[in-house]
């Protein structure tokens, strides 16, 4: 009798169009009504050829889904006798209510607060190649041929230690190189034990929120500033604190004085996106106030490498005499984003509890790319690649920025041009610049809107990624993309 009810289930819920396969929809039938105890222990299931008859299936197909009930220890079988449903724990075989099916899909009541946060402040792009996509080098650039030979000698060999889990701080040779290059370059100070092998920016700041704030912390964030740390910030459940951005970088009020966060965001050499370069007094101020409210300071110094004008301008951690600033660094634009490689230069006393929290949330590996990029930095192709990269962004840079000025006139304001992958065209307060960056993007133009870097006063504008565009492609796009400016400005 007990028969029938397993195939009024079947013939009630086999659906021949679902893209569910007829052996999972069978398994699931079976599993369910042995959850519920509508099956009960030792119900003896029909026989295969007879249940793929009645429901004019291949008798493969019941042979399977039993096999996978069997598997799973919902049936045991009895050579020559068939098959049974096993005695489930009391637990299981009473009260167990099973999902309804089909299974509902989750609401958003299902996410937590904290991932509603996170996912109410999306802004990654969903393209990440193509003209003016900011914040991207030119990926077609890079020495393949010669990585893939330094690379190669690794794979001949297979060494263990470089194809298991990285320790938390990385390969030390990487951390050796990455310590000299800094030093000469962004005149950090460190030794390489400071030096911390990541994944990206994006988590040396989660390991960071983990071990230097608590749920409820405050943190300085530059306004405007780059999406991505916020989310990140706001992920790790701070509370963000939107401080102005002016052309000395960024400036907390004599209020927000007052009352010292735990962390302070700041992308001191180049600010994203505006590029302003943080003055000296206001540097040295930060650091004072940092070491005298016990805050740590995150300097993201995410593109330097690539300063057109003038002389580099150093770190603001190689100005820190009392061990506040965290600084952060990526291959993600001298080389390329999707390397994933990273590294933070943490204060001498945090070096060991830094590696230990990373190795703790995200059980590091690459030791094989780490070791093919110590190699490319020693055998001197880093630094070639970021002369030649730099030379070519200064001209795309300089093809756009004469055409917006043609366009637009001199006088239009512009600001970041003197470094990095973008720059930002600024419009009036009038022009809504997310309606304008979509309608762009229905042209095939990724320009970003800049009022969807602030957290509070948003102004309007356009980031335009050029380091990623050719030469060539500059105009044509920039064709596409004027009209609908003109467009918007006309309608105020
Ligand atoms: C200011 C800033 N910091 C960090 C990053 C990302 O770095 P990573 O790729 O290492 O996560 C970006 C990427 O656009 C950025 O603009």
């Amino acid at each position: 009798m007990l028969e029938i009810v397993l195939h009024e289930s079947l013939l009630q819920h086999l659906d021949r169009d679902s893209d569910e396969t007829l052996v999972r929809q069978i398994y699931r039938a079976c599993s369910r009504l042995i959850l519920e105890g509508s099956l009960p222990a030792g119900t003896k299931l029909p026989a295969s050829r007879a249940l793929a008859r009645d429901m004019q299936v291949s008798r493969n197909t019941i042979l399977n889904a039993y096999e996978q009930l069997h598997a799973e220890g919902y049936v045991v079988t009895h050579t020559g006798s068939g098959t049974y449903v096993s005695n489930l724990a009391p637990s299981l075989s009473r009260g167990l209510k099973p999902p309804p099916m089909p299974i509902a899909s989750p609401t958003e009541s299902n996410i937590s607060g904290r991932g509603r946060r996170l996912l109410g402040n999306t802004f990654a792009a969903k393209r990440q190649w193509g003209p003016f996509v900011p914040g991207v080098p030119d990926v077609t650039l890079f020495p393949s041929k010669v990585w893939m030979r330094l690379q190669r000698r690794y794979w001949n060999t297979l060494p263990p230690s470089l194809l298991t889990y990285a320790h938390g701080a990385g390969y030390y040779p990487l951390r050796r190189a990455v310590s000299e290059h800094l030093r000469v370059v962004r005149a950090v100070v460190c030794e390489p034990e400071q030096v911390i092998i990541t994944s990206g920016i994006h988590q040396s700041i989660s390991v960071l929120t983990h071990l230097l704030s608590d749920v409820g912390d405050r943190v300085w964030m530059e306004n405007p500033g780059y999406w991505g740390a916020s989310s990140m910030l706001r992920a790790g459940g701070l509370q963000l604190e939107p401080v102005e951005v002016t052309v000395e970088g960024m400036s907390p009020s004599a209020e927000q004085l007052q009352q010292p966060p735990q962390l302070i965001f700041v992308t001191p050499s180049h600010q994203y996106p505006l590029g302003h370069v943080m003055s000296l007094p206001q540097r040295l101020m930060l650091l004072e106030y940092a070491q005298r409210h016990q805050c740590w300071i995150i300097e993201d110094d995410y593109d330097s490498e690539f300063r057109f004008d003038g002389r580099p301008i150093p770190s603001l951690q190689g100005l820190d005499q009392y061990g506040r600033v965290l600084y952060l660094g990526t291959f993600s634009k001298t080389l390329f984003p999707g390397m994933r490689l990273a590294y933070m230069v943490v204060p001498k006393a945090l070096t060991d509890w830094v590696a230990r929290a990373l190795s703790e949330l995200y059980r590091e590996g690459r030791l094989l790319e780490q070791a093919t990029l110590t190699d490319f930095i020693a055998e001197g192709y880093y630094a070639q690649h970021i002369r030649k990269t730099k030379t070519v962004y200064a001209r795309r840079q300089s093809i756009l920025r004469e055409a917006l000025s043609h366009h637009f006139g001199r006088d239009w304001p512009m600001s970041n041009h003197e470094a990095g992958l973008h720059l930002v065209l600024h419009l009036p307060a009038y022009v809504n610049d997310v309606a304008l960056a979509n309608a762009a993007q229905a042209q095939g133009i990724w320009v970003r809107p800049l009022s969807s870097y602030y957290v509070a006063d948003a102004k309007p504008g356009l980031l335009f990624g050029y380091a990623s565009v050719s030469d060539e492609q500059i105009l044509p796009s920039l064709q596409r993309l004027l009209p609908l400016i003109d467009r918007a400005l006309a309608t105020a």
